[in-house]
């Protein structure tokens, strides 16, 4: 597997337009995309910082992967993601290295990333995010 780079920090909000304004006023960031991304139940905000991006994310459903996270967890960091140049290839690599995978193949995520989880039980606790750019 080769890692580039992190591509993003994914961080969980209860909401949206409560979060972005310590990211833009005090940090002095700007959000350059909100997107929802209907197959992960969330909506994100986004910005960037140097070549790797924050990326808030607000559930959209109470069956949210997020929502669990917050009842159980607070708001704060959520994942990590790195940034790989071939993502089927990386998660078959993970998985015969014994790494148990939220998703055996790539699917669509924000901003264009196709994108995939590691399972937290087999990385340290952090969940943990593959991503590619999409074709
Ligand atoms: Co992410």
């Amino acid at each position: 597997m080769n890692i580039s780079h992190i591509e993003h920090i994914g961080i969980a909000v209860k909401d949206l337009h409560a979060a972005i304004p310590y990211y833009e006023t005090v940090l002095g960031l700007k959000c350059y995309n909100i997107e929802e991304v209907a197959n992960q139940k969330v909506r994100t905000a986004f910005f960037m910082v140097g070549q790797t991006k924050i990326e808030l994310l607000e559930p959209t459903s109470e069956d949210s992967p997020v929502s669990k996270f917050l009842e159980t967890k607070g708001e704060g960091v959520h994942h990590i993601a790195f940034a790989v140049d071939n993502l089927q290839a990386s998660l078959d690599e993970v998985e015969s290295k014994g790494v148990r995978l939220i998703d055996k193949s790539p699917r669509g995520g924000a901003e264009g990333l196709n994108i995939a989880f590691l399972h937290p039980k087999s990385t340290g606790s952090v969940l943990t995010e593959l991503c590619e750019k999409g074709q």
